[in-house]
């Protein structure tokens, strides 16, 4: 049986380890593209030059994207799409910074993708990413179910570290989930948080959680500050890799990303026609269902905070764009 084929646009970070992480699990080959020229090429190769070592035969290829979209007819027939191309925050820059310089360079990758391959899953991860998910599903209009984005299981990762570590627990027996946007005012929900089905709240005092709450939403800029030069990418190259497996094999994990929210459902959470974080069950045709939380009033203003603030950035690519 041929293994399944992902796409990555943007052999940057993030793009990289994504691909490798893919190609050690077999899960896929792998075809990077970068409009850096060589860069997709070089990175390809390297990889699977460490494969063997890995007892993996997963392929991989690397396209130059050229000045008129050359190579990206190479996208044809992926399964899955991950658009990863774009700009990353540095030092004192939020995600909403990258609005505009990511939104030109999304909508090219997204162009063709619908010229090229409409019909695969398409998982974006550029930032930011709530904003840039939307961006593609406007221009690519695809199913709904079918694009989503990568925030919220990053989010969800970093606090259940946090969580495990302040207890000196496994994180394995960490539940844990951030909903709303992925930026600032994301939403880690304590209520949902366990450890081995415990509430967080019987283990931990208030302020130690709404200490791991404020460091899991500044987890992102924490990183930025270290690095100077650029974002995280191996938590997010490895949140990524989550959801194409349980899109390629179909797994039904129950994650938090970036979901169409619109309809019934999007009545319940007060957004219609955006992407917001939401716990979803991602399997082979994408988003398979949306879960409905129902919220506290302290809850609900949190997240009525994060999503109105996607909203804003919405409108302001609506006018961008057009649309
Ligand atoms: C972060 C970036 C990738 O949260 O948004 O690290």
């Amino acid at each position: 049986m041929a293994r399944p084929k992902v796409s990555v646009i943007g052999a940057g970070q993030v793009g990289q380890m994504v691909a490798e992480h893919i190609a050690i699990k077999e899960l896929a080959d792998v075809y990077l593209f970068d409009v850096v020229d060589g860069a997709a090429k070089g990175k390809s190769l390297d990889i699977m030059e460490g494969l063997p070592h890995w007892h993996s035969d997963s392929f991989l290829e690397g396209y130059t994207i050229g000045p008129n979209g050359e190579n990206y007819e190479n996208l044809k027939n992926s399964d899955v799409i991950v658009i990863t191309a774009g700009m990353a925050r540095k030092p004192g820059m939020s995600r909403d910074d990258l609005l505009f310089k990511n939104v030109d360079i999304v909508k090219s990758a997204a162009e063709n993708v619908k010229k090229y391959s409409p019909n695969s899953i398409i998982i974006v991860v550029t930032n930011p990413m709530d904003i840039m998910t939307y961006t593609a599903f406007r221009i690519i209009n695809p199913n709904p179910k079918r694009i989503f984005g990568m925030g919220g299981t990053l989010d969800s990762g970093r606090f259940m570290t946090f969580v495990a570590k302040e207890l000196g627990v496994s994180v394995e027996d960490v539940q844990a989930f951030v909903v709303g946007g992925h930026g600032d005012d994301m939403v880690p929900f304590v209520r949902y948080c366990s450890v081995g089905g415990i509430p967080i709240t019987e283990l931990l005092p208030k302020e130690k959680i709404d200490q791991i709450v404020a460091r899991t939403r500044n987890g992102g800029g924490e990183i930025v500050q270290y690095l100077k030069t650029g974002s995280a990418y191996f938590a997010p190259g490895i949140s990524t890799t989550i959801m194409v497996e349980s899109v390629l094999k179909d797994k039904k994990r129950v994650i938090t990303v970036p979901a169409y929210l619109s309809g019934e459902i999007g009545k319940h959470y007060g957004v219609e026609g955006f992407f917001v974080g939401v716990p979803v069950k991602i399997g082979k045709e994408g988003v398979e269902e949306i879960y409905k939380l129902n919220f506290t009033p302290e809850e609900r203003k949190l997240w009525d905070i994060s999503a109105s603030h996607v909203k804003e950035n919405v409108e302001k690519v609506n006018k961008y764009l057009n649309l």
